[in-house]
């Protein structure tokens, strides 16, 4: 799923790009997880941006950040070991007191 602000940009995505795995949604990202509920969608396994947060009002930054990191732990939570490897815990201390491997 692709989510660009610009309806025009959005648009020319769809009609640009012929490709049945892409969905293109138009609005602001800080609408992550209602986009991802609206097209029947997992919480995402990774998310790419080229947003600008540096030219945009700081409240939209943080709510946009605040969303798309809700969004990959919630895709972290729903499946420990997606990707056949299981995500990193508190490291165990072994008999001699240092850290394990935590395996
Ligand atoms: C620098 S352009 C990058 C465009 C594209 N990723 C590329 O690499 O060609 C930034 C894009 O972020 C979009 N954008 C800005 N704020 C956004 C938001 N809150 N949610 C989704 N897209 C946003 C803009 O409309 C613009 O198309």
């Amino acid at each position: 799923m692709a989510i660009e602000l610009n309806e025009g940009f959005a648009t020319r995505l769809r009609s640009s790009i012929r490709d049945s795995r892409l969905t293109v949604v138009q609005g602001s990202a800080e609408f992550i997880d209602g986009f991802l509920g609206e097209h029947g969608l997992p919480a995402p396994d990774a998310v790419i941006s080229g947003i600008p947060f540096s030219t945009m009002p700081r409240a939209v930054a943080d709510r946009i950040a605040a969303a798309v990191a809700g969004a990959l732990a919630r895709a972290v939570a729903s499946s420990p070991t997606r990707c056949g490897r299981t995500w990193p815990t508190t490291p165990r201390r072994t008999s001699a007191g240092r850290a394990g491997s935590g395996s």
